[in-house]
Parts: C-alpha cells; structure tokens; sequence
C-alpha cells in the first residue's frame, strides 16, 4: 500500500549572517499514491531541500506537508531519503547499514537478514556486506544507500540524485532496478534529478523548478513512462525540448 504526499503553500528559509536564503515559497506539489514524480531544476533552487522537509528533516515555516492523511511532523520509517551524497554510518558495515533500520524498527534478526541478502544482492554488493564505507568507491556507498533505504520498506520514496556518481552502466542498472522495486510495491517515488533523460525515463510526471525560492515553471505527464522504447518517441523528444527549453538549455 502506497500513500500520497502532498505539500501546500510552503516555504522555508535558511538563516544567514547576510540576510535569509528563502529557498521555497508558497510551493505547492502532490505526489499522488504510487506515482513517481521527477524533480529538475537549476543547481542552488531547492530541490534538496524540499526532499529534506518532505523527509521531516526540516519544518516548512509556512504551509502543509501531508503524507497520505498524516501530517508530516518529523522523520518516519514510511518516507525514506537517498541522499544526495551518500550519509551511510561509518561505523558499520554495509550489511549493518542495510540492517540498521530495520533493526531499529524492530524487525527481527531472520527477516531482517533475508531483507539484507535480497536487497545487497539487487544492488550487486553481497560480495562487498562485511565491508565498511570508506573502503567503499563513491558508486558502491550510493547503492549501499539505495538498499539502506528500501530495507525499512517505505510507502514513500525521496530520492535526491540517486544515481549521478554512478558511471552509465551501473546508473541504467540502478534504473531498472528501481524501476523494478517500484512494480512489486508501488511506493509513491519523489525523484530529484539534474538529467532529463531519467526523468523522462523513471518518472509518471516531471516537473521543471525555477532558480531560487523554487518555483514550478513546467509541468507535464509522460506519456508511456519506464518504456525505454518510448524515449526515442516523437512525444518524448517533444518533451525533452520542452523540458530542456524549460531548464534554460
Ligand atoms: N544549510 C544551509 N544553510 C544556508 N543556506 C543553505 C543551506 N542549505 C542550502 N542552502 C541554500 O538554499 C538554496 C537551496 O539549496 P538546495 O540544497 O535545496 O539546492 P538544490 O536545488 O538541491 O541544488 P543542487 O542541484 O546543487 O543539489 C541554495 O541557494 C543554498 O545555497
Ligand atoms: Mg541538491
């Protein structure tokens, strides 16, 4: 069961000595239940930062952020994030990684490992569970991240360029996979990305934001999304323009 999110009116300022940087304002987007929904926009809009308060990490100063019929008032098991540079601990290994939330959660040890085994072994790091982050390459601590975030089996997915540090075949492969995660269980996919392409590849519907306070300057529907046949469409390059055009390309 996936449930939807919704964020209404928000804004959100970061402090600073030289004056506050309003990152969001009187934004508005719905991710509807099991929808995937790619976020593009120039370097700097907010686009982190909206993932942030939509994890609960950060609290709008104004507006709502419903998931499903709950407000959103802090972090929760049911929304997880893949941040942008991976924030794996360092502490443990990448089967402890993968393991800690549910572990967390109270999941026990046999469900908790059978969780670990299929998921290190979707992202190509069974091999590698023993291991600890830093003697990990920056693509492998980002699946590791992947799989951190799928253990707690989220109905919510926040996604903040997953798969930029990954070379181009890992990144199709992490594609799929996240493609094929999302078949068997629908989670509703919120999905930060600097690449047209894999918005156009992953995504139900984009949106293009503008520069700082983020605002959205184009939306639209694809048209047979996670079809990779359909991205050499005649209706998929027309939205690849516009969402390029859109972006200041
Ligand atoms: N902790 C912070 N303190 C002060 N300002 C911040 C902080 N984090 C972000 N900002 C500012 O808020 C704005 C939005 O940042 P955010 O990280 O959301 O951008 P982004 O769209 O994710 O950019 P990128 O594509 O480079 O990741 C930026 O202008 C940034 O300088
Ligand atoms: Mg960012």
């Amino acid at each position: 069961m996936s449930v939807s999110l919704r964020m209404d009116g928000v804004r959100f300022s970061y402090p600073s000595a030289e004056g506050d940087v309003l990152a969001l304002d009187r934004f508005d987007l719905t991710v509807e239940a099991g929808e995937v929904v790619c976020v593009l926009g120039p370097s700097g809009c907010g686009k982190s930062t909206l993932l942030a308060l939509a994890a609960g990490l950060l609290s709008p100063e104004q507006g709502a952020i419903v998931a499903g019929e709950r407000p959103v008032e802090g972090p929760g098991v049911e929304r997880a994030l893949v941040f942008q540079k991976h924030a794996l601990f360092p502490w443990e290994t990448v089967r402890g990684n993968v393991e800690f939330g549910p572990r967390v959660g109270g999941v026990g040890e046999a469900e908790r490992r059978k969780r670990a085994d299929e998921l290190l072994s979707a992202v190509g790091l069974s091999e590698l569970d023993g291991q600890y982050p830093r003697q990990l390459s920056e693509g492998q601590r980002q699946r590791v991240g992947l799989a951190r975030a799928l253990a707690n089996e989220p109905k919510v997915l926040l996604m903040d360029e997953p798969f930029a540090s990954l070379d181009a075949l890992t990144r199709r492969q992490m594609q799929a996979l996240l493609v094929s995660v999302w078949q068997a269980r629908r989670q509703s996919i919120l999905f930060v990305t600097h690449d047209v392409d894999e918005a156009l590849a992953l995504g139900d519907r984009f949106v293009v934001l503008s520069a700082r306070p983020a605002k959205i300057l184009l939306e639209r529907r694809v048209a047979r999304p996670r079809d990779p046949e359909a991205l050499y469409s005649p209706e998929t390059r027309a939205l690849r323009e516009e969402a390029l055009r859109a972006l200041g390309a």
